[in-house]
């Protein structure tokens, strides 16, 4: 995403001769860290267990304070700054979102704003905005309690609930490592498109490298002690890993690399007959048979995918009838080919169906696509010099 066609409301952050060594150890669990991370830009954290990624990100809001070293959000120092001041400009998602599980959802997202003096109304109507910038109907959320909600759920609760004072920079620790493939996947997605929409300073730990070269402007890779292996986009560190550790790290994935490269919106769709509940399954086939097609997408009244039924189980009713398929394989133009592939093999399924960042159905792409870019691309490795070129998946919009 280029920053010339949005107004970036994220801070830079700057961790400035940083170390943090904890009572009792030898070693520090971070040695002097340097790093800068640009205004409006997703960095992930990646690297081996206890490689001091959850310290490092915990000193950015002072959760752990730092042992030496400065650190600035924009050009203030927030070194001394009081820490529960500095938490309110930093939003905080945690694994399983961190909900206070006696607090409805509008009560859990209110809950920065209530310290800050909002009004109800205010509250209300930025609960109401957060939840849907999330994907989630207030209506049906806004009273629900935590423990009445799916994991993904909570998760995207988690993250309204961290943007709820519009702080410039949000820092979020493993937020998708508990829950399944195909939530994931559409959870990683939505972050592309709500940075899209509020374009705040993301900082992201990740065990996963593909998620961190999926989500990252930049990917930072730490080895233990919290000592800098590279710091570099994710193009840059696949094509030219910075030592023997990277390496080691990005691992085998690195040759099959550019499916995690390449985005649903860089490929081929093919089109999709939909139609919406109540509609006359015969009309609906007769449209289905016209344009070649075995199967169809039920959609909402958003254009928002339900099911997507063979013609002959559509034809066992008269309409078309409602029905929400937990399993349907979903895939945004963010979402790379490797998801893609991972979304069709837990569904079991040979395609997906595809959408645009808000989730309106667009098309569906499958596995024959999917396969012949990746052989394509194979063979371009081959007759080049061994490097797969990747295409600058950063430039345009998650929409
Ligand atoms: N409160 C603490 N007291 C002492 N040592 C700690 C404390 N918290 C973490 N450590 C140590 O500091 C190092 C870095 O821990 P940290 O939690 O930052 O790692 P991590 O990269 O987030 O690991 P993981 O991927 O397992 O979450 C580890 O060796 C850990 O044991
Ligand atoms: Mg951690």
């Amino acid at each position: 995403m280029t920053d010339t066609d949005r107004t970036v409301s994220g801070a830079s952050i700057r961790l400035d001769g940083v170390v943090k060594q904890y009572r009792g150890q030898t070693k520090p669990a971070v040695q002097k860290i340097d790093l800068e991370i640009e205004a409006g830009h997703i960095v992930a954290f990646v690297g081996p267990s206890g490689c001091g990624k959850t310290t490092t990100l915990k000193m950015i809001n002072r959760l752990i304070e730092p042992t030496e070293g400065r650190l600035f959000i924009g050009d203030r120092d927030v070194t001394g700054e009081d820490p529960d001041k500095l938490r309110q400009s930093i939003g905080y998602v945690i694994q399983a979102g961190g909900l206070f599980p006696h607090w409805s959802v509008q009560k859990n997202i209110g809950a920065i704003p209530r310290v800050l003096g909002w009004d109800k109304k205010r509250i209300a109507e930025r609960t109401e905005y957060l939840l849907d910038l999330v994907g989630l109907d207030a209506d049906t959320f806004r009273d629900r309690l935590p423990k009445d909600m799916s994991g993904g759920q909570q998760q995207r609760v988690g993250v309204a609930r961290a943007l709820a004072a519009d702080p410039p920079v949000l820092l979020m620790d493993e937020p998708f490592s508990a829950v399944d493939p195909i939530t994931r996947v559409r959870l990683q997605d939505s972050l592309i498109a709500i940075q899209h929409e509020v374009a705040k300073t993301i900082v992201i730990v990740t065990h996963d490298f593909e998620e961190a070269t999926k989500l990252g402007d930049k990917v930072l890779i730490l080895s233990e002690g919290g000592k800098i292996e590279q710091y570099a986009t994710p193009e840059e560190i696949l094509a030219k890993p910075a030592n023997a550790f990277v390496e080691e790290f990005i691992g085998s994935g690195a040759t099959l690399a550019h499916l995690t490269l390449s985005r649903v919106k860089d490929v081929e769709h093919e089109p999709v007959v939909t139609a919406r509940v109540g509609d006359s399954s015969q009309e609906v086939i007769g449209r289905a048979r016209a344009a070649g097609v075995t199967w169809i997408v039920v959609v909402d009244e958003h254009g928002k995918p339900r099911s997507w039924p063979s013609l002959d189980e559509v034809a066992t009713n008269d309409t078309v009838s409602d029905y929400i398929d937990p399993r349907l394989p979903v895939v945004a133009p963010s979402s790379t080919l490797n998801d893609a592939l991972d979304v069709m093999l837990a569904a079991s399924q040979g395609g997906v169906v595809v959408t645009d960042g808000r989730g309106v159905v667009t098309g569906s792409l499958t596995i024959k696509t999917v396969m012949s870019v990746v052989r394509g691309q194979l063979d371009e490795a081959r007759e080049g010099d061994g490097h797969v070129s990747y295409t600058q998946h950063a430039e345009g919009s998650a929409t």
